[in-house]
């Protein structure tokens, strides 16, 4: 079964305020598109990539990923995605995995993989929730503490069968989810877990930078 890897990278990256797309950062002097490539080709599980970009990216993700096909994304992730699919073609199997996840090991693509081997039709990479979590009203007044012991905080890549992901696009099109197997989740269809790791962590805000500089440096 081959297997495509779609990376969306046509964000605006407004949280990390660095005024350009976030994909086209660098860290450690690596943008965090190649290195998100680079990482899902070397894996060794990936026969294809694809990436969404800024349509005035086009150009610039080419010379920065050779091996990777370049189409264009769109305003929300969703569209993206959506976009990505569209040259999907027919592999069996595609995985979703964010630009923003440049440090992802091996091992978690492998794990994804291996699931939709297995006969999943839907796989997400998690992590237990190590905070007390709790949920408030609108003033900020604690309503209720969650009981963490069944929560997973949720990374990429995810893992479908093309026919899977292309269901869920499909029942929900005007659909804005913060990840694809909540659509595939609402399409009524299994999701299952794979464990995640904590360099696959997702750069969001300075912070994250900060953090994935000192971790892209270590693992030099
Ligand atoms: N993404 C995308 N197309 C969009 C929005 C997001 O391809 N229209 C991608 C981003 O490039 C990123 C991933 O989806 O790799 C996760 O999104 P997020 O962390 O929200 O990145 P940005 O949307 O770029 O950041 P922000 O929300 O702070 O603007
Ligand atoms: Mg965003």
């Amino acid at each position: 079964m081959t297997v495509v890897a779609l990376v969306p990278a046509a964000g605006q990256g407004t949280r990390l305020g660095l005024n350009r797309p976030k994909a086209f950062v660098t860290l450690q002097g690596r943008s965090l598109l190649e290195r998100a490539v680079d990482g899902l080709f070397a894996s060794g599980v990936i026969d294809e990539v694809v990436v969404m970009v800024p349509a005035d990216l086009v150009d610039g993700a080419r010379a920065l990923v050779p091996r990777a096909r370049v189409v264009v994304g769109g305003v929300e992730r969703t569209d993206t995605v959506r976009a990505g699919l569209a040259a999907v073609g027919d592999a069996e199997l595609v995985l979703v995995h964010d630009a923003a996840r440049p440090l992802t090991p091996g091992p978690v693509i492998e794990r994804v993989v291996a699931a939709l081997r297995a006969g999943a039709s839907a796989v997400v990479p998690v992590l237990p929730v190590v905070d007390t979590i709790k949920r408030v009203d609108a003033d900020g007044a604690v309503a209720a503490t969650v009981d963490r012991a069944d929560l997973r905080a949720v990374q990429t890549p995810q893992g479908f069968t093309t026919a899977a992901l292309r269901a869920a696009y499909d029942a929900a099109p005007g659909a804005v989810a913060t990840d694809d197997a909540g659509l595939v989740e609402r399409a009524g269809g299994a999701v299952v877990t794979v464990a995640g790791d904590p360099l696959a962590m997702k750069i969001t805000t300075a912070f994250d930078l900060r953090v994935a500089e000192a971790l892209a440096q270590e693992l030099k």
